[in-house]
């Protein structure tokens, strides 16, 4: 077992508190590493050594960043069985979807190293003759990423990557139920060639380490991805400084399957969408609208279908469903599970996996609940193995059901009536939908986020990414020779 120390200016030192936690494995209790507690003042060092670097990176050669983050990329594709391991290890997805993660992590540093030869502007004619305009990127200065524990591989590199690429030197703070997965993105950063201080890397709790990184006026952008209370408490704390936040929160996301639909296929979509990660993504299908005339025959076969899934041991390729991240994850989806039994009907599951191997991790049963629209179970994000299954009168009905929530992140409906598809990537009111496929499987080349709840309106990824971690500058070149007056030139 490891002891880390934080990362400050390429190297692993003790924090100032010393003290220390452990992460601790979700499969069977094993401590894993020790991270230090960090403080206040270990951020200060953080933002000091960040920001030291910060001019030497701002004036590298956007490619020559590229050409550091493809060999990490290179590297990660290396490490790929050993790295999804320990996505696997330290946070409980099942194995497939551990190097899932990890390969998320490659193809986006691939795919944002190739943006270091674009970073692209605009040029445009002037009003005036002999004149010229042109916007161009420039780097915000030190930023700060605060990351989740659900992908702690892939979450952290779109941030990283994006961060980076666009010359920025950043300041960051991981989950504490997942500092090793991203301790060791930070080990391969470094053997890819990334000087010392461009990232810093602060272990510790939110309201300590996060909150300084937040409100530091020296930390000019804050990306975090998380729940929506913490999201509202960044927000409103970067707002003293006028910062720019970039929030993905989270997600109550629907799978509508209208009477015309593919069974299998839509069976085959929302058990994966709602039990892959043990529920615990932001994409999840938490809510599974079916059109009435079919409501009792898909239902049915996804609970014959869901009962055969096999719990266990997530580093056990024949596994469906691992553990959940930890206790308080186990304890608040149980008391979600309690709330369902009062006002729902539970068609599967319910309890958590007890006995054996089971009792030293945080074992529950996929659960389906038959539910009204309305309830807390179909509205509130559980985050776990939890579906709720509602039933839609006709499209409409299921696309106002779907809309009404208070989160936007994703949406998916199953139909063979090319109409009624297009009609509801119109209408239904989420960041991404799918079409015939479930909610998750987000690609890293296209903007990933959402709308009401969801966020404030920036996305990840794709090139948007670049958006949220550069300023525009706009550049006029006059070579007229003589004041040309904007607006005021009547004769040319
Ligand atoms: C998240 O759930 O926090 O499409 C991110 C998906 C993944 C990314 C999910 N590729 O669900």
């Amino acid at each position: 077992m490891k002891e880390y120390g934080i990362y400050i200016n390429g190297k692993w030192v003790p924090s100032e508190s010393g003290q220390v936690f452990e992460t601790v494995s979700p499969i069977d209790g094993k401590v894993l590493a020790t991270f230090p507690k960090g403080t206040a003042g270990d951020v200060h060092r953080a933002i000091d050594a960040a920001e030291a670097a910060f001019p030497m990176w701002k004036r590298t050669p956007a490619p020559k960043r590229g050409e550091i983050l493809l060999r990490a990329a290179q590297l990660m594709r290396q490490y790929k069985q050993e790295l999804g391991e320990l996505v696997t290890s330290e946070m409980g997805k099942v194995i497939a979807e551990g190097k899932g993660d990890v390969q998320e992590a490659i193809d986006f540093m691939e795919y944002i190293s190739g943006e270091g030869r674009r970073m692209l502007g605009e040029t445009t004619p002037s009003e005036l003759p002999n004149k010229f305009c042109m916007t161009l990127r420039q780097p915000i200065g030190v930023v700060g990423c605060i990351t989740p524990w659900n992908f702690p591989m892939a979450i952290p590199t779109w941030k990283i990557g994006a961060a980076l690429i666009s010359g920025n030197t950043i300041v960051f703070k991981p989950s504490s139920l997942t500092p090793l997965c991203v301790a060791r993105l930070i080990e391969i950063l470094e053997e890819a060639g990334l000087p010392p201080g461009v990232i810093n890397y602060v272990t510790g709790g939110g309201g300590s380490v996060g909150m300084e990184i937040v409100k530091n006026p020296r930390v000019k952008a804050i990306s975090f991805t998380g729940g929506v209370p913490t999201g509202r408490e960044i927000y409103a704390a970067a707002a003293q400084h006028l910062k720019p936040v970039e929030l993905e929160l989270g997600g109550k996301n629907p799978q509508i399957v209208m009477e015309d639909a593919n069974f299998d296929l839509a069976i085959e979509g929302v058990l994966f969408g709602a039990f892959g990660t043990a529920g615990q993504r932001c994409t999840a299908t938490s809510r599974l609208i079916i059109h009435e005339p079919v409501y009792d025959e898909v239902l049915g076969r996804l609970i014959e279908r869901t009962r055969n899934f096999k719990i266990g041991n997530p580093l056990d390729p024949r596994i469906d469903v691992g553990p959940v991240a930890d206790q308080g994850q186990r304890d608040s989806i149980m008391e979600y599970i309690e709330i369902g039994r009062g006002e729902a009907n539970l068609a599967l599951g319910g309890e958590q996996c007890t006995g054996g191997e089971y009792d030293k991790g945080y074992y529950i049963q996929p659960t389906i609940f038959e539910t009204e629209h309305g309830s807390r179970i179909s509205k509130e994000e559980i985050f776990g193995p939890v579906l709720s299954v509602i039933k839609a009168k006709d499209f409409e009905d299921a696309v106002r059901i779907a809309n009404d929530i208070e989160y936007g992140l994703s949406s998916s409906i199953y139909t063979r009536d090319v109409n009624l598809a297009f009609r509801a990537v119109d209408m239904l009111e989420t960041g991404i939908t799918y079409i015939n496929a479930p909610t998750i499987g987000a690609e890293v080349h296209l903007p990933f986020g959402g709308t009401k709840n969801t966020g404030n309106g920036g996305r990840e990824a794709g090139t948007s990414a670049i958006d949220e971690f550069t300023e525009i500058k706009t550049v006029f070149v006059d070579y007229s020779n003589r004041l040309q007056k904007a607006q005021i030139v009547d004769e040319l």
